[in-house]
């Protein structure tokens, strides 16, 4: 596709909780991101939405948002098992797409779209929004500077106490319902971008009464010893926090880590400091940013999310929600 200087016309998918917290952030970039549809699997809900967020226009199909020519690029932003099929879609419509976390429900799904992804040629990401916070950013930079030496482990978690609902999709199994895709996507993406490539995960983890997984620790180890012990609940508030510890000092990004205003650097031999970036509203526009700029580079994936990391977190999740025994979910159930 040819995309000039004009801001991308962006479609988007879904009009749940996530769409409402997006869309704040994506006016606060008009030369970036026009707010061009809305898709709902209903016409009305849509139309409603396209009214109160001002998007131009809705659909009231999916298939229909990512037939539209007006659409350069899709955020996909329904339920996890739903991502699947409209991802393959929109590749085969040879459409960009930012795809929420997480990025399916299964290893298998997430392997189909990346391998339809690259066979097209279409660019396609995670919208793991935390990789492109500020302050996230800046402690790679320091990291990067060899100040902390040898990155050796991570250690962190995402609790957010939820009440029990079987019907919201943050419970609900065919919706991909449980700690672990819904929050334990975070810790574990985070752990992997300082650390790599895994070799074993060892999970332990409890589960509601419909089998949704509610608590999880984890576990994970590489060939050289490095470490990350991980944390996830539905079931338990938790602090949010995560801490990167090398050989030369260690480094704190406080709650809420998957959206942080801040990073803690603590060297061995010198002063502690505190990074404080300023971050543009809530901080979801970044990723938008990177899509358009590797859009208009020609890129067909980030090289800050880029999907084999898609891949080995979703490895790291299935190994943790098989050892755990948290039901299959199929990544199939929408209609486009
Ligand atoms: N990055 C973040 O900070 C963040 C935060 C929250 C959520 N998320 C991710 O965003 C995605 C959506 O989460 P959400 O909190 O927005 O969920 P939600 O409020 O429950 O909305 C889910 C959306 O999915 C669509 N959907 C399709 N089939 C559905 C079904 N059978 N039941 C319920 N909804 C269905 C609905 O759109 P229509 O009915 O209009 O078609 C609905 O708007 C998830 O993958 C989640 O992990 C990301």
């Amino acid at each position: 596709m040819t995309i000039t200087s004009a801001p991308i016309r962006w479609g988007v998918i879904g009009t749940g909780r996530i769409v409402d917290s997006v869309v704040g952030d994506l006016h606060l970039i008009p030369e970036e991101v026009t707010l061009q549809a809305i898709a709902s699997r209903t016409p009305e809900r849509a139309k409603e939405a396209a009214g109160k967020y001002g998007f131009a226009t809705s659909h009231g199909s999916y298939g229909d948002l990512i037939d539209d020519p007006d659409v350069d690029a899709i955020y996909i932003a329904n339920t996890h098992p739903q991502h699947k099929v409209v991802a393959l879609a929109a590749i085969a419509a040879g459409k960009p797409i930012l795809v929420e976390k997480a990025f399916t429900a299964t290893l298998a799904g997430t392997q189909e779209v990346i391998d339809a992804a690259r066979a097209a040629n279409v660019f396609c990401m995670e919208a793991m929004w935390t990789r492109f916070q500020p302050a996230v950013r800046a402690l790679h930079e320091v990291v990067n500077s060899g100040e902390l030496g040898e990155i050796r482990s991570v250690q962190g978690d995402l609790c957010a106490f939820r009440g029990y609902d079987p019907t919201d999709r943050l419970f609900e199994i065919s919706l991909g319902g449980g700690a672990v895709l819904d929050l334990g996507v975070y810790p574990i993406s985070f752990a992997q971008d300082f650390l790599g490539t895994s070799t074993t995960v060892i999970a332990h983890g409890t589960h509601y009464e419909n089998g949704a997984d509610a608590e999880m620790g984890m576990l994970v180890t590489y060939d050289d010893g490095r470490f990350a012990t991980l944390a996830a609940a539905l079931r338990t508030p938790g602090p949010g926090r995560m801490v990167v510890m090398g050989t030369q000092g260690w480094a704190e990004v406080p709650p809420r880590f998957h959206h942080p205003t801040a990073a803690l650097i603590h060297p061995l031999d010198g002063e502690s400091r505190e990074i404080r970036p300023e971050v543009q509203g809530r901080g979801y526009g970044y990723e938008f940013l990177e899509v358009n700029r590797c859009i208009r580079e020609g890129l067909t994936e980030s090289p800050i999310m880029p999907l084999d990391d898609t891949l080995e977190v979703m490895r790291q999740m299935q190994a943790a929600l098989d050892q755990i025994g948290s039901p299959v979910v199929e990544d199939d159930n929408v209609q486009l």
